[in-house]
């Protein structure tokens, strides 16, 4: 874990702390973002966990690899950053040294032999779904995108148990954004890194965390604790007014759609008879089924009239069309994309496109409500 005791900083000649007696601990093996306006203190409290700046008061406590808690201005600053990956947006990453280079950095240090060392490269770049062949090339190569996924390899080089993430995925565009954060993400439930994340950004901070401190101008610290909880239950009006007005929308992006959908649809069977199917969706009182193959994938969907009275099977008189969503996908991103396609009701796949159950807007509206009405005298979300 990554604890913090008291720890204020007051640069040399300004009268008012950038960060002012800032008391948080950071579980081991969870992500911690740091949120707020710009200029609260939050790459200061970052940079304090690494020394590349000292406290004024308090201190700052990092596991010493022996299972005890070590005050980390009585380690020596070099040993502490071998075993702290640090990432900035931006990055710093080489320009002159090839992307084999920048992540052998402080391999290298440590004194890893080549051979060790190039597999660890191949290792990371695999990681970062990057093919080998990026090893030789230099970083105005590669796409800002790439830049950042090796600024985060090469972070991660030597398996610290820490890492420090200052606004990683700024620069990137939001749809590269989204996928290094799902892969950053997806990377974390194996690795169990101890992260300490910094962003302005309240929807990127609600998405990576496992817990937020949301910190205020002046460094003051005014509320650690779940998305869930801050989102439910923002401890003052300057929290509420960061996590905006919108929260019951955020809440979304903490609910996954396999835990709100319906898990047994009616589904028909593209060689169904389609007076059988017709007879099916009159009873149940639906106007349009799922069509589904006999592997069990989504084909598309058909409408009751379309079925009323023909011969033939369910296969003659569906439409064909691409209407699942994956199963892992946030109410969030699954209700943008419906209000999109314009669909009221979503098919829920697993990867193979195999369907898993339904989704419809009202079920999304329901939850909404429900968090709304529990939000205030919920105690924790967690
Ligand atoms: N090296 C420095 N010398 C003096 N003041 C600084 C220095 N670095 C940051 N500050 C000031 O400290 C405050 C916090 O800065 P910073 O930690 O960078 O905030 P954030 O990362 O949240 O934007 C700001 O008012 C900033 O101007
Ligand atoms: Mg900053």
């Amino acid at each position: 874990m990554i604890k913090f005791e008291n720890v204020t900083k007051i640069y040399p000649g300004l009268a008012k702390p950038a960060v002012d007696s800032l008391s948080f601990t950071v579980p081991s093996g969870e992500i911690c973002t740091l949120v707020g306006p710009s200029g609260c203190g939050k790459t200061t409290t970052l940079k304090m966990v690494n020394r590349l700046i000292e406290p004024t008061q308090g201190a700052i406590y990092v596991p010493n690899g022996n299972g005890d808690l070590v005050n980390v201005m009585e380690v020596n600053p070099i040993q502490l950053r071998r075993k702290i990956g640090y990432v900035i947006q931006q990055i710093g990453l080489f320009p002159h040294w090839t992307i084999f280079e920048n992540i052998a950095t402080v391999p290298r240090l440590l004194g890893w032999d080549n051979d060790r060392i190039r597999r660890r490269a191949e290792e990371l770049l695999e990681m970062m779904n990057m093919s080998p062949e990026y090893m030789d090339r230099y970083p105005h190569e590669l796409s800002g995108g790439q830049r950042q996924r090796i600024g985060v390899a090469r972070a991660l080089a030597v398996d610290p148990p820490i890492m420090l993430m200052d606004e990683p995925f700024g620069a990137i565009d939001p749809i590269n954004r989204n996928l290094l954060q799902n892969e950053f993400l997806r990377l974390q439930k194996e690795m169990k890194k101890t992260v300490l994340f910094v962003t302005h950004d309240i929807d990127e901070a609600i998405k990576m965390s496992d817990r937020i401190c949301i910190m205020n101008v002046g460094g003051r610290l005014e509320q650690y604790d779940t998305p869930a909880a801050i989102l439910s239950n923002p401890a003052n009006e300057f929290v509420e007014n960061f996590v905006g007005a919108d929260r019951a929308l955020k809440q979304l992006n903490l609910i996954r759609v396999e835990e709100i959908m319906d898990t047994a649809p009616v589904l028909l069977q593209l060689d169904q008879p389609a007076a059988e199917a017709w007879a099916l969706l009159r009873e149940r009182e639906l106007r349009s089924a799922f069509v589904v193959g006999p592997d069990g994938r989504l084909r598309g969907y058909v409408v009751r009239r379309e079925l009323r009275d023909k011969t033939g099977t369910v296969g003659d008189y569906f439409t064909r069309a691409d209407m699942g969503i994956e199963i892992s996908t946030t109410l969030r991103d699954a209700l943008s994309e419906m209000l999109a396609m314009d669909y009221n009701t979503v098919c829920i796949v697993d990867n193979h496109n195999r369907v898993q159950g339904m989704l419809s807007i009202e079920m999304i509206q329901k939850k909404i409500a429900e968090s709304n009405v529990n939000g205030d005298d919920q105690e924790n979300g967690a």
